[in-house]
């Protein structure tokens, strides 16, 4: 959802927090309580972004809530002097804003974006909805797709509000000639800012960016591809586009017009509509509508794993929810987004997938070691594998990981299980057992220098000896001996055996 600060910034108010703590007298906190209203960006539909902060002060303490028409959060920090630092609960080491008092305003930056803010005034406010109650809980039938964690690619990791219909185009173009349709990946996903205005009877139109989506799709489908998109139950999407709310059936009947295979349906400002009590009936409203179409359109759930989600999305016929917050190209990220989805592993199955979000795969800020244990470690989680990077311009390196075949049908086991970890020191062993009665073995190293690791024939649900190991990165058999085969891992690279007794 956000971009952050850089480290500088963070280093220097934490240097502020000691010296001020030493030698309390010399800080002076200026005044920063209060509501501040602050312009966004431009949307690309012609709307103007307005945000608020609303604070509260202590000293140097801070705490509040930042609103924006696509989300609103609680946020804590520091005041020093005329600088203030706020941040957010889940990214207590990151800053979420950062800015100054000049001339009675807040200049500053949230992640990239500048923030310039003034006081508001008591008519300064968001706009706000009419409250409509979610329905009734009422199951609604699996939609019969999503057999197999859904392979493709989204727009949002590497163009985010940068996406438009050519980008789409030729993104499509390249997911054929890569070979990646052919390795499986079949949906192409635009993501958040693809939204226009509605017109007077209330239908969602497209922006300027996609001067016709139904144009767009036929061309997608031509490549024998599927097109995706995205929207949300709240009133705003999370980059403040229009959402759903309120339009939910035209809005899936506009969709299946349009010739739409997949929608991700993000919660966003249903936050500041609805209680996470009502998660399940808000998702079951688009369920629903979207059954009614008569068109299958995977339901790709996004509400960060908030309420338990796995143990109710089928019943809204979603195929997939995420169980994360957003990914980000690091190893950190990565592996702080797989080990969140740890507790999920019971809802995994065919139809219905945890979804610990999309690749960073070829995005640059990763080791290619790092890469391979990324496609592993979703691979083993039977995670829906949507390519997050340029599939125009792929070094060879990624795409032997997005298209390693054998680590593909790892993902795509029809068995559907859901690999769980066993730590040992910096070792991770994932186990995932396989429809034919093999297992599919990871072993990352987390550590950060090379590492032995053994793996017993013993630790494996297998019944019988081991009759065929084969390492699924260097597509070479192995062999155990001794009931037991050690190889050396480098720091974060992942060691991935198919083991089977036949
Ligand atoms: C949220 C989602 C992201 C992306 C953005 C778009 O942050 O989690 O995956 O869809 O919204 O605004």
């Amino acid at each position: 959802m956000h971009r952050f600060l850089t480290r500088k910034g963070l280093l220097l108010s934490l240097l502020s927090v000691v010296v001020c703590g030493l030698f309390a007298t010399a800080c002076r906190h200026d005044d920063f309580n209060g509501r501040w209203i602050a312009s966004g960006d431009t949307l690309a539909n012609g709307e103007q972004l307005k945000m608020l902060l609303e604070l509260k002060q202590n000293g140097s303490e801070l705490s509040g809530t930042f609103k924006s028409p696509g989300f609103s959060l609680p946020v804590n920090g520091t005041a020093q002097g005329t600088h203030v630092t706020l941040f957010v609960a889940k990214h207590p080491d990151r800053p979420f804003l950062q800015a100054d008092l000049v001339n009675g305003n807040l200049q500053g930056m949230r992640g990239r974006h500048t923030f310039n803010a003034t006081p508001a005034g008591p008519n300064d406010d968001l706009p706000t909805v009419a409250y409509i109650a979610p329905p009734a809980i009422q199951p609604v039938p699996w939609n019969g797709l999503a057999k197999t964690p859904p392979m493709g690619w989204n727009s949002w990791n590497l163009f985010a509000d940068k996406v438009d219909d050519a980008t789409v185009r030729t993104m499509a173009d390249a997911m054929v000639s890569s070979g990646m349709r052919d390795a499986g990946y079949v949906y192409i996903n635009i993501d958040d800012t693809w939204e226009g205005v509605r017109d007077a009877q209330g239908n969602i139109q497209s922006n300027h960016k996609f001067p016709d989506m139904k144009a767009l799709a036929d061309y997608v489908h031509s490549k024998g591809l599927k097109l995706g998109i995205y929207s949300s139950p709240g009133p705003r999407t999370c980059a403040g586009y229009p959402g759903s709310y309120g339009h939910e059936e035209q809005d899936a009947k506009t969709l299946a017009a349009w010739g739409i295979d997949y929608l991700k349906y993000d919660w966003c400002s249903a936050s500041t509509v609805y209680q996470e009590k009502d998660l399940q009936a808000v998702y079951q409203k688009m369920g629903a509508a979207l059954r009614a179409t008569g068109r299958p359109i995977v339901f790709s759930l996004c509400e960060y794993g908030l309420g338990n989600v796995g143990s109710w999305g089928p019943q809204v016929s979603g195929n997939l929810w995420r169980t994360t917050g957003d990914i980000r190209d690091a190893w950190s990220s990565m592996i702080g987004n797989i080990e969140e989805q740890v507790p999920t592993a019971q809802y995994a199955g065919p139809g219905h997938w945890n979804d610990p979000d999309m690749l960073e795969i070829g995005n640059g800020h990763m080791t290619d070691d790092e890469y391979r244990t990324h496609m592993s470690l979703w691979a083993l989680t039977a995670a829906p594998l949507l390519a997050g990077n340029d599939l125009r311009s792929m070094s060879e390196a990624t795409k032997s990981i997005l298209m390693n075949h054998e680590v593909l049908a790892v993902d795509q086991d029809t068995l559907g299980k859901q690999a769980s970890p066993v730590k040992n020191g910096t070792m991770e062993t994932w186990v995932k057992p396989l429809a034919d009665g093999g297992v599919a073995v990871g072993v990352v190293n987390l550590g950060g220098a090379a590492a032995t690791a053994t793996i017993a024939q013993t630790d494996l649900p297998l019944h019988g000896t081991v009759k065929k190991a084969r390492n699924l990165w260097t597509h070479a058999d192995v062999k155990f001996a001794n009931g037991s085969y050690s190889a050396e891992i480098p720091s974060h690279a992942t060691l991935l055996l198919k083991v089977s007794t036949r």
